[in-house]
């Protein structure tokens, strides 16, 4: 029988009241095209093709000429404007098609607003809204144009509902008329601002009660090139003002292109700070830390030139927090805010590693931590959760007295399921943990198949467990990336998805939800007997080279005196099949003659364990040494130990469970060209020896991934008196438990469960069916302290026991 015993009476470390937050990219048209409310797309004429998501409008006998200019426009920033003249023969003019459409709503009013001046004529600009078949929804004279440039404004109100409306402006009449900066709104913003946000986006937002928001990213933060990077002080002040940037997204993906992907950045830092204002959540703003992403140019700032860069974020930290006549305090009280914002956490760089992350960083720690103790430093920990760069980043970030690391995980749900304990056994005096980007997918990592479905929430929800359970090490976490269009996007799974009228939230969302909404303020210890599935430490075995030619022979395979693999390589390669790389057999060894390759020759059962393998192995030319493999399971889930690894620098073991590589253990060492050394590995249970020429190099224990039939974690609400216990059942199995709770004299008869649930795990909700998986509410009773529980299949339960 499972157990789930809860020790009441012994509460640990308190819960970050900002523990669970969320992550903002503008990522999938989540910002221009989405939270922002603007319904025109390319609304200056900046983007390198002035007219793009513009169209002549041009009825068969209108008469006419359209152009874009750049002389004597309306403000300096915004250098081009459009020239409509027409001959009077017909309405003659342009239509915006907004982003993927224009979602409109019958009867509600919509704001327009253009630069506009009158060049030659009296003409009229009619400013209508025409839905997706052609029909008219509304139509605004607009007239008395003068030779100065002059803000125009018009509502229209259409008479249908419409996703995929889109504007014209025509001329009626002859005469010449110049535009710029065309705008529509939707009148109903968040919170009726003008020029705001998407109110229906913005309280999905607002129901997960986040404790913090980061922002503006993501790799955005860092640009492909530094000239592309984010830079929060060209987004302040008048839209206008606001200088368009090429969004990183429109041309990061080959397979997902979005060429009319742009920051306009009407969705700026000020904007930024008003909505954590407006949802109660802290602002985590993550500047660029002197480096261009990684993943593509890596351009660097030298190290010299890195000032600016410094004082960006000394001046942002004025701009929240300095008093109103500090000069950024002053730009925050122009634009309405004479109030701080109480800016407790900086982020510096996103998704960077190496030595020159740490150089640049250490500048940036050195003067914001002279002139701002109080605020708290994030660095991020590279892209993966335990690969080489990972492991090189943190013993230099605890030399730093870094406050809090950022680490990302994009993994199948099995990472997942198996990194519950990830935690544990952290180091509880370093920096704390923000696990700041993170998503189980359901395919792989930028596969544009994976999908938003129960099994990854559940997947996520049984990992969410370790991260309370560690409250004391684990600040803060949100998932990644925030919202996609369901027309726009670029990168699948999303924890909001929407078209230009609707939103849903996925059931990773709800998840997030259940963990934010019962947050807690202490952890109370949970044990769990009785749920452990199950885990072999066993596979095939392989022999592999990277970026280098290498030869094998003698391979032996034994397991308590018997042998189960002996290959001497005379007669072929029977049972070994080459899954990578240019391989043959010469002189009585098994070779892969490709220096640039990956090879990976395999040999063996899946179900063999516990076994010896020994063979000699000789570099032939190339980067780097040879790699065995043990427990070759799939290419997703096998342990390997990478002699000369990492251009022949390391002996690793390194393990490679979920689709993430895990360097287990490292030593340097290097492998010589032309020379046979004996390799032997000896695998007993988890653990590996590792020798060379005889010698013991290195050992690990390499756990294979532990899944559990239930998951779960507990705290305790002081002002709602109440244990809350979260139960996670990610299995087709329902899970009997039964559930004490240690430590209390008495508790309420009645609990509240709330159970996230559905028949099965590839569920998912959609716009049609925005709440096919969602949490439900329910009240059953307790006889006392200990009583049983069934956790449906496929499940997440919240239970919410009063116990005063
Ligand atoms: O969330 C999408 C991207 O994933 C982020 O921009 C980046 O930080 C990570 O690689």
């Amino acid at each position: 029988m499972t157990t789930i015993k809860v020790q009441a009476d012994q509460p640990g470390a308190k819960i970050n009241p900002a523990m669970w937050g969320i992550f903002f990219e503008d990522i999938n048209f989540g910002a221009d095209g989405g939270l922002y409310a603007e319904l025109v797309k390319n609304r200056a004429f900046e983007f390198p093709d002035p007219l793009m998501g513009w169209i002549k409008v041009s009825p068969s006998h209108a008469r006419g000429e359209i152009s874009v200019r750049d002389g004597g426009p309306f403000a300096p920033t915004n250098s081009h404007f459009v020239r409509i003249q027409s001959e009077g023969t017909a309405p003659f003019g342009i239509s915006n098609e907004g982003f993927r459409g224009m979602g409109v709503r019958r009867g509600e009013a919509y704001h327009f607003s253009a630069q506009i001046r009158g060049m030659t004529g009296s003409p009229v600009l009619l400013v209508q809204l025409y839905g997706a078949d052609g029909s008219l929804l509304d139509s605004v004279p607009l007239g008395g144009f003068s030779l100065n440039w002059k803000k125009c404004t018009a509502t229209l109100r259409p008479n249908d509902t419409d996703a995929k409306a889109r504007l014209a402006l025509l001329v009626e009449g002859k005469g010449t008329v110049d535009l710029a900066m065309v705008s529509l709104f939707p009148e109903k913003t968040w919170k009726n601002r003008p020029g705001g946000l998407r109110a229906d986006m913005v309280q999905l937002l607002a129901d997960l009660k986040p404790g913090f928001l980061r922002f503006p990213g993501g790799c955005i933060v860092e640009g492909s090139v530094l000239e592309r990077r984010y830079q929060w002080k060209n987004t302040l002040g008048p839209v206008e003002d606001r200088q368009l940037l090429i969004n990183r997204w429109n041309y990061e993906f080959l397979h997902r292109p979005a060429p009319d992907y742009f920051q306009s950045f009407g969705l700026g830092f000020f904007e930024f700070f008003q909505l954590c204002d407006d949802i109660g959540a802290e602002p985590l703003p993550i500047l660029n830390c002197g480096m261009a992403c990684q993943f593509n140019s890596g351009e660097l700032v030298p190290l010299d030139e890195l000032e600016p860069y410094i004082q960006d974020a000394l001046d942002l930290i004025e701009f929240a927090n300095g008093p109103a006549a500090s000069p950024w305090g002053a730009r925050r009280t122009a634009m309405g805010h004479p109030e701080p914002f109480h800016l407790k956490m900086l982020g510096v760089g996103n998704e960077q590693w190496g030595p020159q992350y740490i150089e640049r960083l250490a500048r940036f720690v050195k003067v914001l931590k002279e002139k701002h103790p109080e605020i708290a430093l994030v660095a991020s920990a590279g892209p993966l959760p335990a690969d080489e760069r990972f492991q090189f980043l943190w013993p230099k970030f605890r030399e730093l007295k870094m406050d809090i690391v950022d680490e990302h995980c994009y993994a199948p749900p099995l990472w997942f399921l198996a990194n519950s304990r990830r935690y544990d056994h952290y180091d509880r005096s370093g920096p704390k943990v923000f696990f700041g980007e993170y998503a189980a997918q359901s395919v792989a990592m930028v596969s544009v198949k994976n999908r938003n479905n129960l099994e990854c929430a559940l997947a996520e929800a049984a990992y969410l467990t370790g991260l309370e359970r560690n409250a004391d090490v684990v600040r803060m976490a949100s998932y990644a990336p925030l919202f996609a269009h369901v027309e726009g996007w670029q990168w699948t799974p999303n924890l909001i998805w929407t078209d230009n009228l609707r939103v849903y939230g996925t059931p990773n969302y709800y998840v997030q939800q259940l963990f934010s909404l019962n947050r807690g303020d202490v952890v109370l210890p949970v044990t769990l007997t009785g749920v452990e599935l199950p885990a072999r430490p066993g596979g095939h075995i392989g022999l592999g080279t990277h970026q280098t030619a290498a030869e094998f022979k003698d391979v032996q395979v034994t397991r308590d005196g018997q042998t189960l693999l002996s290959s001497r390589f005379t007669d072929g390669t029977p049972g070994w099949s080459v899954e990578r790389g240019n391989w043959s057999v010469k002189d009585g060894a098994f070779q892969q003659a490709d220096p640039k390759a990956s090879g990976l020759v395999l040999a063996g059962e899946v179900s063999w364990s516990d076994y010896t393998l020994s063979l000699k192995a000789r570099k032939l030319a190339g980067a780097e040494g040879f790699a065995v493999m043990v427990r070759y399971e799939g290419p997703e889930n096998h342990v390997v130990w990478n002699l000369g690894g990492y251009e022949n620098r390391i002996h690793g073991i390194q393990a490679r469970w979920a689709q993430q590589d895990h360097l287990v253990a490292q030593v340097p060492g290097s492998i010589e060209t032309g020379r046979w050394y004996d390799v032997k590995i000896e695998l007993k249970g988890a653990k590996l020896d590792c020798y060379l020429d005889g010698k013991l190099i290195q050992s690990a224990e390499v756990p294979p991934p532990q899944v559990q039939q239930l998951y779960a974690s507990a705290v305790r609400d002081e002002k709602a008196g109440e244990l809350i216990l979260k139960v996670v059942n990610p299995g087709d199995a329902a899970g009997e438990a039964q559930i004490h709770l240690d430590g209390l004299t008495s508790v309420a008869p009645e609990v509240k469960a709330v159970t996230l649930a559905s028949a099965s795990p590839g569920d998912v909700n959609s716009l049609d069916h925005p709440l096919a998986v969602a949490p439900v509410e329910s009240i059953f009773k307790i006889a006392g302290l200990r009583f049983d529980h069934r956790f449906p299949k496929h499940s997440m339960t919240v239970l919410r026991i009063k116990t005063q």
